[in-house]
């Protein structure tokens, strides 16, 4: 008896130091598809200017049409246009594999990301709109929102049209992008990347609170292989 609780607690310690830990490490050092920018901005005001935009949008996230686990708030807009970011605009294309079948499909609508150059009008006070301009400056960018992760929640597997600008602004621990099969935490710090979401992803949230990251559209970026 003895014996079998030793021999359990050796697998279970070999499985622990064996390639789990080095392929996170592996994926932590050479980030493939999380591509960290030189770009950083101040995180404390983007929390305060989230804060912001959530009192201004009614403490809560668009739930785009009861569509589970999925909540955004749109920072930019056509200019001009109020209806450019309503409904399923605040979501987009997407393409998944939704059953045993294999088969891929599409889903939602396709939105002109290029036309999304002004910063919804409520919110151009805010720290959002110095940080959208300074972006604006060194990529070509679609939509810029907000986007909530609820506690303990996944989205759908999935690809994107194009690849994606992050943020990070309220995050924790077991909130990671899983880019194909890796896994990555991308952390709080002020720091931007810019993710490979051409390429079938999820984010999961397995923490206690919510997860908010700037995300925006990214249209010229080329550095993924
Ligand atoms: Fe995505």
């Amino acid at each position: 008896m003895l014996l079998a609780i030793k021999n359990t607690f050796r697998r279970r310690r070999s499985f622990a130091s064996r390639s789990f830990f080095t392929d996170f490490t592996g994926v932590l050092n050479n980030p493939g598809d999380f591509h960290k920018q030189e770009l950083t901005f101040d995180l404390e005001k983007l929390q305060e200017a989230t804060s912001e935009v959530l009192k201004i949008h009614g403490n809560s996230f668009d739930d785009s049409l009861g569509i589970k686990h999925f909540a955004a708030i749109p920072l930019t807009r056509i200019p001009g246009d109020p209806d450019s970011i309503k409904g399923h605009k605040a979501r987009g294309l997407f393409w998944t594999k939704p059953d045993s079948t294999g088969v891929e499909v599409s889903r939602d609508i396709e939105i002109k990301e290029e036309l999304y150059t002004e910063v919804v009008p409520e919110y151009k006070h805010t720290y959002f709109s110095k940080v959208i301009t300074e972006l604006q400056k060194q990529y070509k960018l679609g939509r810029v929102r907000l986007l909530l992760k609820e506690p303990r929640s996944c989205l759908s597997f999935h690809r994107d049209p194009e690849p994606r600008l992050h943020i990070p602004i309220i995050t924790n621990p077991g909130a990671q992008m899983i880019i194909e099969d890796k896994a990555f935490h991308m952390p709080a710090d002020g720091g931007v990347w810019v993710t490979n979401n051409e390429k079938y992803h999820n984010f999961v949230n397995g923490g206690e609170e919510g997860r908010v990251h700037l995300v925006a559209g990214v249209l010229n970026y080329t550095e993924f292989e």
